[in-house]
């Protein structure tokens, strides 16, 4: 059995968890539990980061002591974490002696190999970043992500030789392509370790809040340099070196991409420095914005994830957040979006189908299927549904593992739709078919589960009790689980709907605002219909299509089958011996494309490059002139007329940001 040790970022708490810093932790635990679903021993530590000046300043701004404080704080954390179903192994505190012990050794090694030395710093310091910052990155004298001007401070500090390691670092991202994805994280760091380092502080004299420096009690230890080193003390750097031994190097580091730099730049130059095993790899991932806007502590504009999830569900906030937003680019959520998803992926899809098949195996069979299925289509599509999610999961492309398991959903809603149970049981001769329907039907939902129950692992354990198939939720495996069983007799289980539906509701994106919480009138599920209740069936036989196709509109799902994304053009030139095709490649926040355009009447291909477009995101490939295009931009085409690239208002949004 492999290990797997696998970390978060630590929060400041300073203020409560919001979806931003709660995105994270879902993603992390995802891959925590599709670690064990693989089998692995896996250790997935998340904590603390406490010694921040902005968590002592806030002590005192409540008149308590900083540490009753941080207990305070780690409640709530501990408490917002569990209704997330985040199932962490360890949960470390940046006061915690264990974890003085690990930077006390870290400082140790560092000294010891020649890399600290005393002297002076000059110069701006944001306290809200925790950072120093050089006066070329101020904007009208702030700090560019606070918008507040930082502290200007002089000091006597320690310095650490990062400059030291900036070819060991170039060395190690060239011999180890994988340490930091995804590949547009990768990209920035190498650019920045080209343009060169700077030694930097790694103290802060005259504070009263912080880990004192072993070789000098009047300093503490610089924040950043104290909590990069908790991933190491809480597998035992400093206590327990045999327990250090089982679990280090860690296999992973989930991180947000504004501090993707601290892990792969000056985490692994003081792990050199201390010669220490550095972490296989550190995964940068994007932001989750409210509807377009940053979600800050500090400037205020933040959502609660537990008003999300308290609104419909921890399972749906976690799909959503999955589902929605590749894994490694930047994502939106907004209440009107969570409920369309929430509506589409779950009430309509996944639930209607669970209700489906248990009240059509309740009618049909009195709730009991003998062992023994038809098999065929149905199976193999879960078989290349399994084998796509292993893939995409094992590449942490978790927003198409969520995909292929609904790959298994549709599939199974087609198999019915196309072998018409309902009518199936008119005729006594199809007798052994139609259990044979219900019963593939029945597994491929087992099978779709199983994939799912990393991301809704209470619905997917409620969904495999319905199927006849209960689980022990820390028994699941994929190679035995996943697999398409025909052998075990079902006892299917009737019960309410998983997803009422909701109500569509009439609130457009314009009436929530970052901050607002949803009308909670507007917003509850519909009290369940007797349908809902009680599904049945489709009528026997189904109602006639044609006013369906009289109408030549599409529904809201059809819509949304578009995927379309905000790109920026990288770079354009001319097809050759083509007037009309211009070939650009696009970068689409997750990663960067080939497009082939028919614009060239319309625009100078030099003209494109740094634009941001809409381009389709989902379309299967086509070869123009020989080149491979992987989507298409959208522009007007007035008939006779120029094309008319569609395009953003500025500043333009997120790379990635889905346009609908
Ligand atoms: N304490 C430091 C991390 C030290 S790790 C050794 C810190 N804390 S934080 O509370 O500000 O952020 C915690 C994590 O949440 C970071 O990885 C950060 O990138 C992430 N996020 C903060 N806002 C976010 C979004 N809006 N969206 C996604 N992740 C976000 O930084």
């Amino acid at each position: 059995m492999s290990r797997f040790y696998l970390t978060t970022a630590i929060d400041y708490v300073n203020s409560r968890p919001h979806l931003g810093t709660a995105y994270e932790k879902i993603t992390a635990d995802v891959i925590a539990r599709y670690r064990r679903l693989r089998g692995d021993e896996t250790h997935f530590v998340m904590g603390n980061d406490e010694h921040s000046q902005n968590v002592y300043r806030r002590a005192v701004e409540l008149g308590v002591d900083p540490l009753e404080y941080c207990d305070r704080m780690e409640r709530e954390f501990r408490e917002v974490w569990g209704k997330l179903a985040i199932s962490f192994d360890d949960f470390i505190r940046t006061t915690e002696p264990r974890h003085r012990a690990g930077v006390t050794e870290v400082f140790r090694r560092i000294a010891d190999a020649g890399d600290l030395y005393e002297g002076y710093y000059e110069g701006w310091y944001c306290v809200s970043c925790e950072a120093f910052k050089q006066e070329k990155d101020l904007v009208d004298g702030n700090c560019p992500v606070h918008l507040k001007p930082p502290e200007w401070i002089r000091e006597k500090n320690h310095f650490f030789r990062l400059s030291r390691y900036r070819q060991p670092l170039l060395d190690h991202f060239a011999a180890h392509p994988e340490f930091l994805v995804p590949e547009i994280r990768r990209n920035e760091i190498l650019r920045l370790l080209e343009s060169g380092l700077e030694d930097i502080s790694v103290s802060r004299a005259g504070q009263p809040w912080g880990i004192p420096l072993p070789t000098d009690r009047a300093s503490v230890v610089y924040v950043w340099f104290d909590a990069l080193i908790n991933y190491a003390s809480a597998v035992g750097l400093g206590t327990d070196e045999a327990r250090f031994a089982t679990w280090w190097p860690a296999d992973l580091h989930i991180v947000g991409k504004d501090i993707t730099r601290f892990h792969a730049v000056v985490w692994p130059a003081m792990l050199m420095s201390a010669a220490i095993a550095l972490p296989r790899q550190v995964f940068g991932h994007g932001f989750v914005y409210l509807k377009g806007q940053k979600m800050s502590k500090s400037l205020g504009t933040v959502l609660d994830p537990l008003e999300a999830a308290d609104r419909l569900g921890p399972d749906p906030l976690r799909l959503y957040l999955v589902k929605e937003i590749p894994y490694g680019g930047d994502g939106d959520f907004s209440w009107e979006r969570f409920e369309e998803r929430y509506n589409v992926d779950l009430a309509n899809n996944l639930g209607n189908l669970v209700s489906r098949v248990t009240a059509m195996t309740d009618r049909y069979r009195g709730g009991r299927l003998p062992a023994g299925a038809v098999s065929g289509r149905l199976a193999d599509v879960a078989a290349g549904a399994v084998a796509d999610y292993r893939r995409a999961m094992d590449d942490l492309a978790l927003h198409d593992g969520a995909a292929a398991a609904y790959r298994i959903v549709d599939g199974a809603n087609e198999f019915i739709a196309e072998t018409e149970p309902w009518s199936l049981a008119k005729d006594p001769a199809q007798a052994e078919r139609l259990t044979g329907v219900l019963y593939d039907v029945t597994e491929a939902v087992r099978v779709a589960a199983v994939l799912l129950s990393p991301v809704m692992p209470a619905a997917a354990f409620e969904i495999l009790r319905r199927m006849g198939a209960p689980a022990d939720p820390d028994g699941l495996r994929l190679d035995m689980d996943a697999t398409w069983r025909t052998g075990d007799a079902r006892a299917a289980q009737k019960a309410d709907a998983l997803w009422p539906r909701l109500e569509t509701t009439s609130v457009s994106p314009d009436d929530t605002t970052a901050t607002d919480a949803a009308p909670a009138s507007k917003r509850r599920p519909k009290t369940m219909s007797p349908e809902q209740k009680e599904p049945v069936p489709a009528p026997s036989p189904p109602p006639p299509a044609a006013p369906a196709a009289a109408d030549a509109r599409i529904s809201i799902d059809d819509f949304m089958n578009v995927e379309m994304r905000v790109a920026k053009v990288l770079a354009a030139e001319r097809v050759p011996n083509s007037k009309k095709l211009i070939k650009m490649q696009v970068d689409v926040g997750t990663e960067q494309r080939t497009l082939v355009a028919g614009i060239a009447e319309a625009y100078e291909a030099e003209s494109l490059v740094g634009r941001t477009v809409a381009i389709v995101f989902n379309l299967k490939p086509a070869k123009l002139m020989g080149i491979e295009s992987n989507g298409m931009v959208l522009a007007a085409s007035p008939e006779g007329g120029k094309p008319s690239l569609v395009t953003f208002d500025e500043p333009a949004p997120p790379l990635g940001s889905r346009v609908r």
